[in-house]
């Protein structure tokens, strides 16, 4: 009994936190749309900006990392010689609460997972 008890708190908690990440996901991907980076940023073919499924390749375990980026506090990894083009675009997200701030890295990493 105990052990089922045990096995279901873990499956529920499991079960939560994808759940929680699915939903910042979609917030993150609002705010992709809101301001404006789906028009240099495409899923999986690069354009003007790298895709999303290139930007999350290059930040794959480094999620930390990326949010350092989005708040301007790191250099960029991907493409730094085009850097001049993305730099300004930062000041768009600059005014971002933290949690909001978390949903759009949440969203580019997880372009890892998305089939596309
Ligand atoms: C005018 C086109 C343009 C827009 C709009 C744009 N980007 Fe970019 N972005 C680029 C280019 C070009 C690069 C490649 C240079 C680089 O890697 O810094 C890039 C790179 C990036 C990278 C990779 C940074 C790295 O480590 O190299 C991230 C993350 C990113 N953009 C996020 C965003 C987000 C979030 C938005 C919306 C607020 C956005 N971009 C809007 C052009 C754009």
């Amino acid at each position: 009994m105990k052990k089922i008890i045990v096995g279901l708190s873990v499956s529920t908690l499991f079960l939560c936190s994808v759940w929680a990440q699915d939903i910042s996901a979609k917030r993150g991907q609002e705010i992709f749309e809101a301001k404006g980076c789906v028009a240099c940023h495409k899923d999986n073919v690069d354009t003007i900006g790298p895709s999303l499924s290139t930007i999350a390749r290059g930040y794959i375990g480094k999620e930390k990392e990326l949010l350092s980026y989005l708040r301007g506090q790191a250099p960029a990894i991907i493409d730094p010689a085009r850097a001049p083009v993305m730099d300004p675009q930062l000041v768009k997200i600059r005014t971002l609460f933290d949690p909001d701030m978390q949903a759009l890295t949440t969203y580019m990493i997880s372009a890892n997972d998305r089939p596309f």
